[in-house]
C-alpha cells in the first residue's frame, strides 16, 4: 500500500488537543457566531481551562477553518493534481485514487461527527439537503466536484462520503495516448469515427473512464459544430469553441420543478444541435435518443454502463423497456441510430483503457448484435470480424472527397 503526503495535519490529531475540545471551543465559537481567529480561539481554550502554545492554537485555528470553508481534511487531497477521486469510509479511513487503483491516506477525522459535518455542509454547499429525513445527497458542488454522502444508519458503518474531483479541462487526446488509455494506433481510428459523424456510444464499468474520453472526443468536434449537451450532472468539459451544456434537477421540497434527462434531451433537439450527447444514457431518454438519431441528427454520441460491448443492445432493451418501448422496436431503431460502440476496460493495475470498438449489425432475426472490429490486448492490435464494415461507416461517412 502506497500513501500520499497529507499537506497541513488536522489538529485533532496533535497531542493534547482531542476532538473532545476542538468540539468545545467549536460550540463556544458557534454561540458567539464568531469567526476562528487565534485571540478569539485563544480566549476560548482558556475558558475551557485550557493553556496551550502558539502552535497550538493555531492548530486549532487552521482545523476549525478549514472545516468552514473548502473541504476539511480532504483540501489537500482535492487539490492534489494527480487524484481524481477521494473516498471517506470512517473517520480514519480516507482513500484516494490518482490512477493506480485507491490508495489509502493517513488523514484523519477527530470522529465520525466531523465527517458527518463535513459531509453535511458540502450538501448545503450544493443546494441541497442531507439530514435524518433525506439521508443521501448526490450533487455537484459550485466547482464542479461530484458529490456523493450517505448518512448512518443507511450507511451502516457510518457517514460515507465521495467526492469525485472533476478535472478542469478535458485531456487531449495525445494525453490519453501518452497515459496508455488510448492504444497509439487507436488515435486515427477514433479520429476517423468523429470526422465521419458516426453516432458512437462509449461503454464500460463505472470509473472506467467513458466520460473522460467521451470529452476528449468532443474536443475532435469540428470548430463550426454546434455540441449540445445533456446531463444528469455535467461533467463533460469538452475543449470545444460551441458547446450547450444542459443539466437534469431533482424535484424541490415541495416535489415541484424536476427536469429529467428525457426533458432535457427533447429540448435538445430544438436547439438545433449538429452533436446531440447525452452524458449517461440510464433511463428513457433512450427512446428519444434513439428517435432523434434516426431522423437525421446524426454524430450524437453518449455513455452507457454495461461490462462488455456485446451487453450494449441488451442494456438499451433494458433501458427502453422503462419507457415502453418493446423489444422489437427499440432493436429497430437501433440498427439505424448507433454505429459504433467504443469499449473502456479498468485492468487490474487500475489503468483505463480502450479495449475494443464494435459496430453494430442485425441478426438473422432482426435483432441488433455488435461486431467486434478492433480489439487490443497484451498482444497488441487485432483486426477483428467487422473491421471491413467500421472502414466503410468511415468512408462513408467522410462522403466523396
Ligand atoms: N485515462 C485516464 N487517466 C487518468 N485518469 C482518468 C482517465 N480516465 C478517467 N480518469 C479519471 O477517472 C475518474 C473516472 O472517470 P470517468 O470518465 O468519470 O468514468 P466513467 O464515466 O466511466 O464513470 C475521473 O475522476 C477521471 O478524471
Ligand atoms: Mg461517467
Amino acid at each position: 500500500m502506497r500513501t500520499i503526503g497529507r499537506g497541513e495535519d488536522p489538529a485533532a490529531d496533535r497531542p493534547g488537543i482531542g476532538g473532545g475540545l476542538l468540539e468545545a471551543v467549536r460550540g463556544r465559537l458557534a454561540e458567539a457566531g464568531a469567526e476562528p481567529t487565534p485571540a478569539r480561539v485563544a480566549m476560548a481554550l482558556r475558558a475551557e481551562g485550557r493553556l496551550l502554545g502558539d502552535a497550538e492554537v493555531l492548530g486549532v485555528v487552521s482545523a476549525l477553518r478549514s472545516e468552514m470553508t473548502g473541504s476539511g481534511p480532504l483540501e489537500p487531497l482535492i487539490t492534489a493534481p494527480d487524484v481524481t477521486d477521494v473516498l471517506v469510509t470512517a473517520p480514519d479511513e480516507v482513500w484516494v485514487d490518482r490512477g493506480g487503483g485507491l490508495e489509502r491516506t493517513p488523514v484523519r477525522f477527530a470522529d465520525e461527527a466531523a465527517v458527518r459535518r463535513l459531509a453535511q455542509r458540502l450538501a448545503s454547499v450544493a443546494g441541497r439537503r442531507l439530514d435524518d429525513a433525506r439521508p443521501w445527497v448526490d450533487a455537484r458542488l459550485p466547482d464542479g466536484t461530484r458529490l456523493h454522502a450517505v448518512l448512518p444508519p443507511v450507511a451502516v458503518a457510518g457517514t460515507c462520503l465521495s467526492l469525485r474531483v472533476l478535472r478542469p479541462r478535458a485531456f487531449t487526446l495525445a494525453e490519453l495516448v501518452a497515459a496508455g488509455t488510448v492504444p497509439p494506433d487507436g488515435d486515427r481510428l477514433l479520429r476517423a469515427v468523429l470526422d465521419a459523424r458516426l453516432s458512437f456510444l462509449i461503454s464500460g464499468g463505472t470509473g472506467s473512464g467513458k466520460t473522460t474520453l467521451l470529452s476528449s472526443l468532443l474536443s475532435l468536434a469540428g470548430p463550426a459544430e454546434r455540441l449540445v449537451l445533456a446531463e444528469d450532472s455535467a461533467e463533460l468539459r469538452p475543449d470545444h469553441p460551441h458547446v450547450v451544456r444542459l443539466e437534469t434537477r431533482p424535484a424541490n421540497q415541495e416535489g415541484a420543478g424536476r427536469v429529467t434527462l428525457r426533458d432535457l434531451v427533447r429540448q435538445a433537439l430544438r436547439m438545433r444541435p449538429d452533436r446531440l450527447v447525452v452524458g449517461e444514457v440510464r433511463g428513457a431518454e433512450v427512446t428519444d435518443l434513439l428517435a432523434a438519431l434516426n431522423t437525421g441528427h446524426e454524430g450524437g454520441s453518449g455513455t452507457v454502463h454495461a461490462n462488455a460491448p456485446c451487453d450494449v443492445p441488451a442494456r438499451l432493451e433494458a433501458l427502453g423497456s422503462t419507457a415502453g418501448l418493446d423489444r422489437a422496436a427499440l432493436h429497430s431503431q437501433l440498427a439505424a441510430a448507433l454505429s459504433v460502440v467504443l469499449h473502456l476496460v479498468r485492468d487490474r493495475s487500475g489503468r483505463r483503457r480502450l479495449a475494443q470498438v464494435d459496430v453494430l449489425e442485425r441478426d438473422g432475426d432482426g435483432f441488433v448484435v455488435t461486431v467486434p472490429a478492433a480489439a487490443w490486448s497484451a498482444g497488441g492490435f487485432q483486426e477483428a470480424p467487422g473491421w471491413r464494415r467500421l472502414m466503410n461507416l468511415c468512408e462513408r461517412g467522410r462522403g466523396p472527397e
